[in-house]
């Protein structure tokens, strides 16, 4: 194994661009400049699959990561007001916004006003992710199954509430919190404390608010959606591992590895959430002024009593996008295009039979305080396999960690077995020191039913 340097990021990226490929073959190259913004590895995922498309002629990512190198921009996904000025000297046609931060600011309604064109949501729509207390009232107008949920601004108040309705409870901090604003609590006590945690800890203003809710059981599926603000195609749907170890347990993450499909999902399923959760979603949008164009992504409880919505995200998933992105047989920029001007309905989406696994290798410590700048090998050649980097980056021509999930290794077969055999044959092939990864992805979808 030799050290991956910057010429292999390069290497690996020009295989998949297609209008680098025509332009070197001197065949005619698409005509759409597309700035990616995001530096994770949705953002790769994302950037991996746009430049496959022959409509391409430029694909640039702001920040972007080693993953990228090819079409990186030095501005930061929250500079809004630099990656305007960049869009419009570069001539940008399409800009596609990866993280909810910058879309909770307004990127989309910066971009409107100067007059381009971008995939995602205004602020105002952008509430679904940023206000939990939002969403809530959003589902009460739609009518959509969701858990019971209560509001507080008192901590006290909140306090006799968790004592009414006992644990298992879950405690949300109102606002956005990187996905840790979230406390599921098994008993009374821990419960008690969370409310402290969350309105006095350490989550600012986002905790100033606490949403309390039943606590709902059964499997999660992440089911995201392509929306032009009047109706939405599902993409394939997705099981997330939100736990950083084995069997579930331990911290939440922003996600620890994904599969597709989850063998729980059925036809019938999608259709019953389609109609009662996602059009009911953005008919409600649309009738306040705020239509929502962009991802409708979909944190769902498969209960007894069929699915409930635990959350509403307004962006691609991570690591989600790794599975779809791999799964997804059409050309992306169409469809991207298509949702920027309510023309979904004549665009189609095409989907490979094949199941998708992704790995996240992270930092050792993640979720918690995590060691960056750990050198990393990756192979030279890994066959269909792909590596979505995170948080790496390349520091004197060597590639290194930056940040706490670090790679994500997607790997596809014709059965759910093989497609992990895959991705941990090139997990045990990479050599980064302490890596921390659970070896159980997709292991719900082996044992359905337990
Ligand atoms: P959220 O950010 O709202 O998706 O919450 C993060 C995680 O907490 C979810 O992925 C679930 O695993 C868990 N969770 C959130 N709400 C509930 C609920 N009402 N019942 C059970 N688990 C929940
Ligand atoms: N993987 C969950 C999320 O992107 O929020």
């Amino acid at each position: 194994m030799c050290p991956y340097t910057v010429v292999n990021s390069m290497r690996d990226a020009e295989l998949y661009d297609a209008s680098q490929l025509s332009r070197r073959r001197g065949e005619i190259v698409g005509n759409k400049r597309v700035l990616i913004v995001g530096n994770g590895g949705r953002e790769h995922a994302l950037a991996w699959k746009l430049a496959q498309s022959p409509e391409l002629e430029r694909l640039f990512v702001a920040p972007g990561n080693a993953g990228t190198v090819l079409w990186n921009v030095a501005i930061q996904a929250q500079d809004i007001s630099a990656l305007v000025e960049f869009a419009l000297k570069e001539k940008i046609d399409l800009t596609v916004v990866g993280p909810e931060d910058p879309l909770s600011s307004g990127i989309v309604d910066a971009f409107y006003e100067a007059g381009l064109r971008i995939f995602g949501p205004t602020q105002a729509a952008a509430q679904l992710e940023g206000s939990k207390s939002f969403a809530k009232t959003i589902m009460e107008s739609a009518r959509i199954p969701t858990a019971k949920w209560e509001m507080f601004e008192d901590p006290e108040q909140a306090k006799n509430y968790v004592r009414t309705i006992g644990a298992p409870c879950v405690l949300k901090a109102d606002g956005l919190a990187a996905g840790k604003g979230v406390i599921v609590a098994m008993d009374l006590e821990s419960a008690l404390q969370a409310v402290d945690e969350i309105m006095e800890g350490g989550f600012g203003t986002a905790g100033k608010k606490l949403v309390i809710e039943e606590f709902l059981e059964g499997q999660e599926v992440s089911l995201l959606c392509f929306s032009d603000g009047e109706m939405a195609y599902p993409m394939v749907p997705v099981q997330d591992h939100k736990r950083a170890l084995e069997g579930d347990l331990g911290l939440n993450t922003g996600g620890m590895g994904t599969y597709s499909p989850p063998p729980i999902w059925t036809a019938e399923i999608e259709a019953n959430v389609m109609r009662d959760l996602v059009s009911p979603t953005l008919q409600v949008m649309r009738e306040r002024g705020t239509p929502f164009q962009g991802v409708l992504f979909l944190g769902l409880m498969l209960t007894e009593q069929g699915p409930k919505l635990l959350e509403y995200n307004v962006r691609f998933g991570d690591p989600e996008t790794q599975v779809v992105m791999k799964r997804l047989k059409s050309d992306i920029l169409p469809i991207l295009w298509a949702c920027t001007e309510g023309r979904l309905s004549e665009t189609r989406l095409e989907w490979k039979e094949d199941v998708a696994v992704c790995v996240v290798m992270a930092a050792m410590g993640y979720p918690l305080a995590y060691t960056k700048g750990v050198p990393i090998r990756l192979p030279e050649n890994y066959q269909d396999t792909v590596i979505f980097h995170a948080g790496t980056g390349i520091s004197d021509g060597q590639l290194i960690s930056t940040g706490g999930r670090v790679l994500g290794i997607t790997a596809e077969g014709k059965t759910l077995h093989e497609a992990r055999e895959k991705a941990y044959a090139l997990v045990n092939q990479i050599d980064f020191p302490k890596a921390h990864f659970r070896r159980d992805i997709g292991v719900k979808g082996l044992n359905p039913y337990k």
